[in-house]
């Protein structure tokens, strides 16, 4: 199809510029002080949503950041494609760890460098220009909805009560999300399942004060050397995680289908030296690419207490903290599994301490179908584009309000991603590569042509 080579060709300048202005507004959901430039960004997004030329679009309040809906209704017997993604970013810090500025983006070795260069201002871009493609050009197939949340990276809190309070506005056919990874450039895949998720904070609390480490220490609990022993406790030196239950709702994975997980290309040297490490470790009978794809984990992701300044201050601290995330498999209960870590760390905690399990924030995890249109269409797309067929891959990510669509808008999503692992996500120099912007441009019309022709026989 001619016609998308075409449009990129003459555009590409323009598209990339427009997601630098994008890019350039902080839009960091976590942080108080950029709620102003999460309304910059809805607004910047609404608009270059007009300017492709949907029916309409909207900023539309939530109990948090907005959501930007738009839609474009060609035909009601044509089906209805909904794109889902996010225009918040991670927190950029640490800073002083960028080779750029994380919000003034710079083409370097042919990557866009700069936070939401990938995740996912850039992926979501993508399917904004695709769309101002298939319109522009008179190729647009499907019906379209866009709906852009401000809350991805913070839980999507009030995206729940917003599908269920707009559920005529929001109904589809199928819900299309680029925010995923694919395995490489020469090896297209497509995500089949995401890991739920269960995010809990951890507080110890021992004497009323920071006591002087000299008088005190020896004598009573330290907090935070009974935080640390309660975490070591965690797991087992199988890597198996020792909370009484936690496995219970685990469903099995069958012999067949972890054979055909393994035909996924893995280098498992090329993965050690890209992260510095000499050697993975994970729960015994599993191969790495399941650790992260079939099997739940427990990971600290913050711990602090006492002094952590400069220079050496001796305290024996009065409360110790840990943030904890348990990706979680199918079949999992986000709220269950933090009653079951909640329970188990208050019966492992050594007399002389108090210890509090605050739930954060949680999900379920998702497994899409491969026999449907939808996901035949993305598979027809990027063997299109990229010359092979793609390999269905289930990630170890979670975007938690997945499984929630599924719930309440009773459809499917197809994870189309074109990021790289080495986007570095989350990371300082996050990146993304210019041929996977492009090529996501490409892709995306393959994938709309094919499903208004396949969807509804
Ligand atoms: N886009 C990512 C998730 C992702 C990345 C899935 C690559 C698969 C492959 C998303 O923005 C993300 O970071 N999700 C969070 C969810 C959390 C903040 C509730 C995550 O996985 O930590
Ligand atoms: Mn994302
Ligand atoms: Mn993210």
């Amino acid at each position: 199809m001619e016609y998308i080579n075409n449009y990129i060709e003459a555009n590409k300048d323009r598209f990339l510029n427009e997601l630098f202005d994008f890019i350039r507004i902080p839009s960091v959901s976590a942080k108080p002080e950029n709620k102003q430039d999460m309304y910059a960004a809805a607004e910047f997004l609404k608009n270059k949503l007009l300017e492709a030329g949907v029916d309409f679009a909207e900023v539309n309040e939530t109990a948090g950041h907005p959501v930007v809906y738009a839609e474009k209704m060609i035909d009601p017997k044509l089906p209805t494609v909904m794109v889902y993604g996010h225009y918040d970013v991670q927190p950029a810090e640490p800073l002083e760890l960028w080779h750029s500025k994380p919000f003034e983006p710079e083409v370097r070795d042919g990557k866009i460098w700069a936070r939401g260069a990938d995740d996912d201002k850039g992926q979501l871009y993508m399917q904004v220009k695709a769309f101002e493609l298939m319109n522009k050009t008179g190729n647009l197939a499907c019906n379209i909805k866009f709906m852009v949340e401000g809350e991805e990276e913070v839980g999507s809190m009030n995206l729940g009560d917003y599908c269920k309070a707009n559920k005529v506005k929001l109904k589809s056919d199928v819900i299309v999300v680029s925010d995923t990874t694919i395995i490489a450039n020469d090896t297209p895949s497509i995500t089949t399942g995401l890991r739920g998720l269960s995010y809990v904070q951890v507080e110890v609390t021992g004497p009323n004060r920071d006591l002087h480490s000299g008088l005190y220490g020896g004598a009573i609990v330290n907090p935070a050397n009974a935080l640390a022993k309660m975490i070591a406790k965690l797991h087992d030196d199988n890597y198996k995680i020792t909370i009484p239950g936690f496995y219970d709702d685990v469903v099995e994975i069958s012999r067949e289908e972890r054979d055909l997980m393994a035909l996924a290309p893995f280098n498992l040297e090329n993965y050690k030296k890209s992260l510095d490490i000499d050697a993975v470790k994970g729960e015994t009978g599993y191969l790495p690419k399941e650790h992260t794809g079939i099997r739940p984990c427990l990971d600290v992701n913050g711990m602090w207490s006492g002094y952590t300044g400069e220079g050496a201050k001796t305290i024996l601290p009065s409360k110790a903290f840990a943030k904890i995330s348990m990706r979680l498999v199918p079949n999992q209960d986000p709220e269950i599994i933090s009653r079951l870590i909640s329970e188990y760390l208050t019966k492992i905690a050594p007399e002389g301490v108090r210890v509090k399990v605050e739930y954060l924030h949680g999900g379920n995890a998702y497994v899409s179908p491969v026999d449907i249109a939808a996901y035949k269409a993305a598979e027809f797309a990027m063997e299109k584009t990229f010359g092979k067929q793609p390999i269905p891959v289930r990630s170890g990510g979670s975007i938690p309000i997945i499984a929630l669509f599924e719930k309440e808008l009773e459809v499917k999503s197809i994870l189309m991603g074109f990021g790289l692992e080495s986007d570095a996500i989350h990371s300082p120099n996050e990146n993304y590569p210019l041929f996977n912007f492009y090529k996501g441009i490409e892709t995306i019309p393959y994938f709309f042509n094919k499903f208004s022709k396949t969807a509804f026989v």
